[in-house]
């Protein structure tokens, strides 16, 4: 028998959205609309889509294994040296990286209750400690996350806007954080939904800051629509960066997505596009849910969560909508088991949305008679 490590026999695995295909097969229903894993519910960058078909005979090539072009296209976007850049498949796996190239087995990682699962599973994956601080009313509590820091602590996580309950902390909140935290104690700053808040006055944009124990996440699954190719990167200092490269695995993001993400960076008639529809959607649906009474965290990004009197009421609902064919996120794995997460859609998945939401919401009030 292989003995296996006690960290991995109990790691709880990454679980995504529910795939539209299984809901298909499992339940036998042919209009289905997925609004579970914040995408972009316009679909992939134009641009994107045109130098896929035009790269698509250049497969049989290994590609650059250090992404240079792209990772020279990201700097000049954000205004950093490539050399402060690291690009990987996915922010997921530049997660990964960071825990491999800056923990030990016993140093501890800090973060919130109720932020993004992916953290917590590459954490929990490593067998490091996690040490978890209650939000705050649904808000990231930096003030106790600071007051959590030990000579123990190595990496501190945020998530900015949060996932998944939208809600942000302000560039005041951010800078008194980063003052109380000692400078050998990395700050990895996620922002995978930065495209949707840049435009909030009092939002800290994690690239701006220069400092020597900050790393910025960023993602193109969101915003640019390439969630399926899997493109993220860090930039940061150069010291932390170069350590990311020698864990980095070599020829990540692959080929096709390193091209479609450059063209994707300079398609901004298409991210204009993505970030009207979002509010547009995200408008719609605040109003529909202040009509019927659901409550919802303020959002920043491109989703809401939405909050249900008990955990039983949200499982239901999320259960309720999924027979109807909406496919949403539950989030009681992030550790908020009263919410169910939506992301925004096109004008007519959102009405559908809605649709089914509304019946479910007061069919499952009228079955358990609570008063909301
Ligand atoms: C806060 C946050 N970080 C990172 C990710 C991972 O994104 P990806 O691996 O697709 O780049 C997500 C995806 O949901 C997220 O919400």
């Amino acid at each position: 028998m292989i003995r296996i490590p006690k960290h991995i026999a109990q790691l709880t695995p990454y679980k995504a959205g529910k795939p539209i295909d299984e809901l298909a097969r499992e339940k036998g229903i042919t209009k289905i609309v997925k609004l579970a894993s914040n995408e972009n519910p316009l679909g992939p960058s134009p641009k994107a889509m045109d130098v896929i078909s035009k790269n698509i005979n250049q497969l049989h090539r290994y590609t650059n294994p250090a992404a240079f072009r792209l990772v020279n296209a990201i700097a000049k976007k954000i205004n950093k040296l490539p050399s402060q850049i690291v690009t990987g498949s996915g922010s997921d796996s530049i997660l990964q990286y960071i825990v491999t190239a800056f923990s030990d087995i016993d140093d501890e990682m800090l973060t919130s209750e109720g932020t993004f699962i992916g953290w917590y599973v590459n954490v929990n994956k490593y067998g490091r400690p996690l040490k978890k601080i209650q939000l705050n009313n649904y808000y990231f509590n930096l003030d106790a996350i600071a007051d959590a820091v030990t000579e123990k602590t190595k990496i501190i996580y945020l998530a900015n806007p949060n996932n998944p309950t939208g809600s942000y902390f302000t560039k005041q909140q951010f800078d008194e954080f980063v003052k109380k935290i000692p400078n050998n104690i990395l700050i990895v700053l996620d922002e995978a939904y930065t495209v949707y808040a840049e435009s909030l006055p009092d939002y800290p944009n994690g690239v701006n800051y220069d400092l020597g124990n900050l790393l910025v996440i960023r993602t193109l699954s969101k915003a640019y629509g390439l969630a399926g190719l899997r493109i993220g990167y860090a930039a940061g200092a150069q010291e932390l960066i170069k350590e990311l490269y020698k864990v980095k695995l070599p020829f990540e993001p692959n080929m096709l997505a390193q091209e479609a993400a450059i063209a994707a960076l300079d398609d901004d008639e298409f991210l204009t596009k993505t970030v009207e529809l979002n509010k547009v959607s995200l408008n719609i649906m605040k109003t529909k849910f202040d009509q019927i009474g659901i409550q919802y965290v303020p959002t920043a990004a491109n989703f809401f969560m939405m909050i249900f009197h008990t955990a039983e009421f949200a499982f239901l609902f999320n259960e309720g909508c999924l027979n109807r064919g909406l496919i949403l996120r539950y989030v009681d794995t992030f550790g908020i088991p009263e919410g169910v997460r939506i992301n925004s859609g096109t004008l007519e998945e959102t009405k559908f949305a809605l649709d089914v939401i509304e019946d479910v919401y007061f069919q499952l009030k009228k079955k358990y008679e609570v008063s909301i």
